[in-house]
């Protein structure tokens, strides 16, 4: 492995690579890459021994004596896993400036299954970049909140909103933290009393519980994983092949010019929520070792 991650793989506690010294790592790696599949199977192996996402990802009617399930919200479950397993390719689309002037649209939409990050705009200034195709789309709980009023005024706004997403599946962490289950039962019934073509799918705390602790014990440590690297994890355990596009949580670009930090805007995160530069040395980590590809140039 190259010098600069190899100091962060052998002394965890190590300081993280700058910026400049991941640009310089991913440049000398190029766009070579081949896929290993002793690699996949063996990320599917470990995912599934400790998160088991095919069964585990969503909250369904299974689960009927968990705490979560109760005669209120047993009609709101799906019966059991609805995806059809195995998915061949997939991509996984993070939210990162990256995407820009990338023209990976056309690449993400070929794919067989396309996975989103919180509920990102499409619109057709973004679609060269980004694409439209959407079979997943995470929505947390807070946007609900932020962008249209908990629901409690107009949901017009909300459900036209969401036909972007065509009939895809709304992944929402409901049931995580309690101030979250409100607004998600409401983006529920108003898809639901509108005959929207999207599917809720609730995300069963567990799953995201044990997610978080798989990549915990591999060095990332945040007070949450990000959802990108959530969906990479259910991906991991759930297709043939990944790849991942918009991961890129640095301030520069490999033309060393300046990278915001959406594709869509540069609000940051707050700052000690997450550690997606930790995350992303663990997923260049997998690129290089063929278990997932991961897309930070141009498609074309
Ligand atoms: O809600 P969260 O802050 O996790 O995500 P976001 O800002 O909506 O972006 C979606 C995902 O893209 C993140 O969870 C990260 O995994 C990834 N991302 C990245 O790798 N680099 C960025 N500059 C921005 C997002």
């Amino acid at each position: 492995c190259v010098l600069v991650l190899c100091w962060f793989y052998i002394y965890p506690g190590y300081r993280l690579p700058r910026d400049k010294e991941i640009v310089e790592e991913v440049l000398r790696q190029g766009e070579a890459w081949e896929k290993n599949q002793t690699g996949v199977d063996l990320y599917r192996k470990l995912l599934t021994e400790c998160c088991d996402p095919k069964k585990m990802f969503a909250v369904t009617k299974e689960f009927y004596h968990s705490h979560t399930v109760n005669k209120d919200t047993y009609p709101l479950f799906v019966k059991n896993n609805p995806l059809q397993l195995p998915l061949k390719k997939c991509a996984v689309v993070g939210n990162g400036g990256i995407l820009q002037h990338s023209k990976c649209g056309r690449d993400i939409d070929q794919a067989d299954f396309v996975m989103r990050c919180n509920l990102p705009p499409l619109s057709k200034d973004y679609v060269e970049d980004v694409g439209t195709t959407t079979h997943l789309v995470t929505a947390n709980p807070s946007i609900i909140e932020k962008r249209f009023q908990n629901l409690l005024w107009s949901r017009k706004a909300f459900v036209d909103s969401m036909k972007v997403y065509g009939s895809s599946y709304i992944y929402m962490p409901a049931f995580s933290m309690k101030p979250g289950t409100d607004p998600s039962l409401r983006a529920y019934y108003a898809l639901a009393d509108t005959s929207s073509n999207l599917t809720m799918l609730f995300a069963n705390p567990e799953f995201l519980r044990t997610v978080g602790k798989f990549w915990k014990g591999r060095g990332v440590h945040a007070k949450r994983l990000s959802t990108g690297l959530f969906l990479v994890s259910l991906a991991l355990g759930l297709c043939e092949e990944v790849t991942a596009y918009g991961f890129w949580p640095f301030s520069v670009g490999l033309d060393e010019q300046p990278v915001s930090h959406h594709y869509y805007d540069n609000i940051l995160p707050y700052k000690w929520f997450h550690a997606m530069p930790e995350e992303f040395v663990q997923l260049w980590h997998l690129h290089k070792s063929g278990t997932l590809r991961i897309r930070v140039g141009h498609c074309t």
